[in-house]
């Protein structure tokens, strides 16, 4: 006799209260089966959603997301399963990246990124998961450089995804980042390389506040006061645990230089420089603008998103008259691929 013969249906759900947790429902959308059973929850009363080892039912997953129901519950001790699934999904993704069709391949790739970068937030000092992540990362970086033209339609469809935006906006900083130096035709493919882990990598220190507290207008006092340490917090996690040069390190340390947190809306780089207080200026200039248009054209719980051509009305306000030049490569990129395609 199974346990559900024997016990109240309302002792069951009693039980389940308290042995089950929230799943983002982002972790199931790219695995072909369900690890374990899978819960969900209507009128205050848990169902299972998918039983163990069946097909993920894709279409009823974006149903629910359409419905903004993200959350689905597995038993406590089943989710480390639905971890590692991801984790070797995310791996066997990357490893195949070049294999079968780009598009879907690089989606996969990027949705899965996304969520295991869910993972090391929750855990920044495991090394597992950074390296893992890492190594994700840098084949990403290498897959994109050589299918370019897969940046626009990749990116659209990863903001389709609505990833939480403090996991999803540095991914879409960086990949504009990558066009937008490869377009410039300044740059080698391994200091693109370079430059994309550290955009990538640069908010990790934002992992000191949970995810969902930034779904609130206003942060607390003391969570401000963190928040605003994040860029010199993400030094500190990083160094020493990720192949970083001083000079990334000094522009993961800057990229606030100027900033809408602060509200210090001028980007001195170019007399911090002479001052010798940083040194990569313009690297650093290009990792916090793609920044700051990747925050702004991603929502937020309060706020809608803007436009591209919007977010480089302010752009305009930053740079132009530091740099006129390089405002004008940045226009000139996103007119080319991002605006009234
Ligand atoms: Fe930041």
């Amino acid at each position: 006799m199974t346990l559900a013969n024997t016990v109240s249906p309302s002792l069951l759900q009693n039980r389940l209260t308290y042995q089950v947790i929230p799943i983002s429902i982002r972790e199931l959308l790219f695995l072909s089966t369900a690890p374990c059973d899978i819960y969900g929850i209507k009128d205050g009363i848990f169902y299972r959603a998918l039983r163990r080892g069946v097909f993920t039912n894709k279409n009823l997953l974006r149903e629910l997301i359409a419905k903004g129901q993200i959350y689905l519950f597995v038993h406590r001790e089943d989710r480390s399963l639905i971890i590692e699934t991801v984790q070797k999904n995310l791996l066997q993704v990357t490893r195949s990246l070049s294999l079968g069709n780009p598009l879907e391949k690089g989606k996969a790739q990027m949705n899965l990124l996304t969520i295991n970068m869910g993972y090391l937030y929750q855990n920044p000092t495991d090394d597992t998961i950074l390296k893992l992540q890492h190594q994700c990362a840098k084949n990403l970086a290498y897959f994109l450089l050589n299918k370019i033209d897969l940046l626009v339609p990749l990116q659209r469809e990863y903001i389709k995804q609505k990833h939480h935006f403090v996991l999803a906006q540095p991914l879409i900083a960086s990949v504009f980042l990558i066009g937008l130096m490869k377009y410039s035709q300044l740059y080698s493919d391994q200091e693109i390389e370079n430059l994309f882990i550290t955009s990538y990598f640069k908010d990790i220190g934002m992992s000191s506040i949970p995810t969902e507290k930034y779904d609130q207008e206003e942060l607390s006092d003391k969570e401000k006061e963190i928040l605003s340490a994040h860029a010199t917090n993400s030094v500190q996690i990083l160094k020493g645990r990720l192949p970083l040069s001083p000079n990334h390190l000094s522009i993961i340390e800057h990229h606030h230089t100027f900033s809408l947190l602060t509200n210090k809306l001028q980007l001195n780089l170019r007399e911090k420089q002479k001052e010798g207080e940083i040194i990569a200026g313009f690297e650093t200039m290009l990792v916090t603008v793609m920044d700051v248009i990747s925050a702004m054209i991603t929502g937020r719980p309060f706020r809608k998103p803007t436009k591209i051509f919007e977010a480089l009305d302010l752009i305009k306000i930053l740079i132009a008259d530091q740099y006129p030049q390089e405002f004008r490569l940045i226009v000139s990129y996103f007119k080319n691929f991002f605006i009234d395609r």
